[in-house]
């Protein structure tokens, strides 16, 4: 049977999916990730091009950081994104959540099954209650997409980003595992 493309697929498996640790393998796709600006001005990244040595240091700063999970998102053997978890609070059970999609792997189903399976590690594994997150009011895929998962806003900080259109509020928003 021919290998399945992504290629006008709306619906996935789970099984279409995994999520593995990110390697130095990973760092050119994770180098075209890192500097498209409009995917970083909505995960609130920097966007100043970084070069191929910047990628790597700072996937070497996410591995070495004690409070930090981070997956490279594979699908049919390719990079497409990552999700991670920073600020784990393993006290209190909680983490906050990060999520980055290629562009070209977007509104295939990726982030809805990557999401369900960080949830699924983050409960069985980590042993987490909650999961928070932070997203653009108008970054209205990403809401939609927390809203259909069960996220719920726990409020919002009023213009609180500066966009070539002006300020922007941001959603605070969490989900009980
Ligand atoms: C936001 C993001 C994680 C969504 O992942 P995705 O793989 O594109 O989304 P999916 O294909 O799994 O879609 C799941 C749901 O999200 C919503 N959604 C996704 N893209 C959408 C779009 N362009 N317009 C409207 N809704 C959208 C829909 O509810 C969709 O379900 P449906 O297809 O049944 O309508 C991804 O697009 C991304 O990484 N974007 C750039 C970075 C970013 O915004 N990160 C989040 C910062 S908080």
């Amino acid at each position: 049977m021919p290998p399945e493309t992504l290629q006008g697929q709306s619906q996935m498996d789970s099984e279409k999916i995994i999520l593995r640790p990110i390697e130095d393998t990973d760092v050119d796709q994770l180098h075209g990730l890192l500097n498209d600006s409009n995917n970083q001005q909505l995960v609130g990244g920097s966007v100043i091009p970084r070069s191929r040595n910047e990628v790597l240091q700072w996937l070497q700063a996410k591995r070495s950081a004690g409070d930090v999970c981070q997956f490279a998102i594979e699908t049919g053997g390719v990079f497409c994104g990552y999700v991670q978890l920073v600020s784990i609070n393993r006290m209190d059970g909680h983490a906050t959540l990060g999520i980055n999609i290629n562009r070209q792997f977007q509104r295939k189903g990726v982030g809805r099954l990557a999401l369900q399976q960080l949830h699924d590690f983050a409960r069985n594994k980590l042993l987490l209650r909650k999961i928070l997150l932070y997203v653009r009011s108008d970054n209205q895929p990403a809401v939609k997409l927390y809203l259909d998962l069960g996220y719920q806003k726990a409020g919002t900080l009023t213009q609180h980003v500066k966009t070539v259109s002006g300020y922007v509020g941001v959603e605070i928003m969490e989900f009980m595992l």
